[in-house]
C-alpha cells in the first residue's frame, strides 16, 4: 500500500516537468487561460512598480538628515503647499491605479463570460470528492455520464455547466480556465478552449471537506476525430465479459454493496451515487487523479479505500481473499 502512495506522489511531479501535463496558470493553453495570465502580469507588474516606488521613497526618507526644528510646532507655509501637492498627487496616483487595474479586471471578466452555449457542452456534478461528467447530446441516447476526466476535441469552445450535490466545490482547470464555483442549486457555467493537445490537470479550489485536496481531474484535449471516436466508446454500454475470470468478476460485482453506488450501463447495477463505471478501464486515473490507473491500484482501492483516502464516501467492502482477482479483472476490462 505504501509504495502506492509513493507511486501516485510522484507521478504528477513527473508529468509537470515532462510537460505532458499541465496544471499552471501560467502556462496557459487557451485564450481564456492567456487572458487571465495577461492580467496576472499586469497586475504583478504594477503593483511591483509601485512597491518599488514605495521603497525607493522610504529609502530616501530616512537617508536625508535634517537638523531637528526649534519650534516643532511652528508650520512653515511653503513646506505645508509643496506637502499637500506631493500627498494629493499620491493620492489621485493611487486612486488612478486601483481604477485601471479594477476597469482591466472587469473588461476581462465581461469578455470571458460573454460567450453564447454553442459547441460540445459537459455537465459537470461536484460531490466529495470526485467529479460527476455528463455529455449532453440533443438525441437522449448519445447523453452518457463519466467521471474525473473530461476529453474534449482541440480548437473548439466547450461549455462547462457547473453544479454540486453537497457542498460548494471549485471547477479550476489552471492552463484552461480560472475558478469557477460549483454550488448546490445552482448553475454556472464557463466557456473555453483548447488550443494545443495534451492532457491538463485540474483541481477543487474550494475547500469542500477532509479529501478536498484529492479531488482533483484531468482535461483530455485531442483532435475531433480522436475525440469523436472516444465519444462513441464511451457511448456504448459495457461489452459483456467473454472469458470466465471475468465473467466471475461481474457477479462479484453485482452480489456486492457496489451496485447500490456505481452504475456499469448494460448490467442490473444502477446507483447513481457514485461514479459511473461503464467505461472505467479507458480512464487514466482512480479516486479522482489521485492514483494512476494499474491494475494493483484498482486492487489496493477496493480493498481499502479508507486508507488511501479517508473520509471518502466509498465504504470498505467485505471481499473473499478469491474474489478480488476476478473483480479486478471485470473492472480493468471495463475500456
Ligand atoms: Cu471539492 Cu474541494
Amino acid at each position: 500500500m505504501m509504495r502506492l502512495r509513493q507511486v501516485s506522489l510522484v507521478a504528477p511531479i513527473a508529468c509537470l516537468t515532462a510537460c505532458q501535463e499541465w496544471q499552471s496558470a501560467l502556462h496557459p493553453r487557451g485564450p481564456e487561460a492567456r487572458q487571465l495570465a495577461d492580467l496576472f502580469w499586469i497586475f504583478t507588474a504594477v503593483t511591483g512598480v509601485v512597491w518599488l516606488l514605495t521603497m525607493l521613497v522610504l529609502l530616501a526618507a530616512l537617508l536625508r538628515r535634517r537638523a531637528p526644528p526649534r519650534d516643532p510646532l511652528a508650520t512653515d507655509p511653503v513646506t505645508e503647499r509643496r506637502m499637500t501637492a506631493i500627498v494629493s498627487t499620491a493620492v489621485g496616483l493611487t486612486g488612478l491605479t486601483v481604477l485601471v487595474l479594477t476597469g482591466l479586471s472587469y473588461a476581462s471578466q465581461r469578455d470571458l463570460y460573454s460567450g453564447k452555449g454553442e459547441g460540445l457542452t459537459i455537465r459537470v456534478n461536484g460531490h466529495q470528492f470526485w467529479w460527476e461528467v455528463t455529455y449532453e447530446d440533443a438525441e437522449p441516447y448519445k447523453t452518457f455520464t463519466t467521471a474525473n476526466e473530461i476529453h474534449i476535441p482541440v480548437g473548439e469552445p466547450v461549455t462547462v455547466k457547473l453544479n454540486a450535490s453537497d457542498v460548494i466545490h471549485s471547477f479550476w482547470v489552471p492552463s484552461l480556465f480560472g475558478k469557477q464555483d460549483l454550488i448546490p442549486g445552482r448553475e454556472n457555467a464557463i466557456r473555453f478552449t483548447a488550443e494545443r493537445e495534451g492532457t491538463y490537470r485540474g483541481q477543487c479550489a474550494e475547500f469542500c471537506g477532509w479529501q478536498h485536496a484529492h479531488m482533483g481531474l484531468l482535461v483530455v484535449a485531442r483532435p475531433k476525430e480522436a475525440f469523436e471516436r472516444w465519444r462513441e466508446q464511451q457511448i456504448r454500454p459495457a461489452d459483456p465479459p467473454a472469458d470466465p475470470e471475468r465473467q466471475k468478476g461481474l457477479q462479484v460485482f453485482l452480489s456486492k454493496p457496489c451496485v447500490m453506488c456505481h452504475s456499469v450501463r448494460g448490467t442490473p447495477a444502477g446507483g447513481r451515487v457514485a461514479p459511473d463505471l461503464t467505461h472505467v478501464g479507458s480512464r487514466q486515473t482512480l479516486a479522482a487523479a489521485m492514483l494512476p490507473m494499474s491494475r494493483g491500484n484498482l486492487a489496493a482501492w477496493i480493498v481499502d479505500p479508507q486508507s488511501i483516502k479517508p473520509g471518502v464516501n466509498m465504504p470498505l467492502t467485505k471481499l473473499e481473499p478469491d474474489e478480488i482477482d476476478p473483480l479486478v479483472s471485470y473492472l480493468e476490462g471495463l475500456k
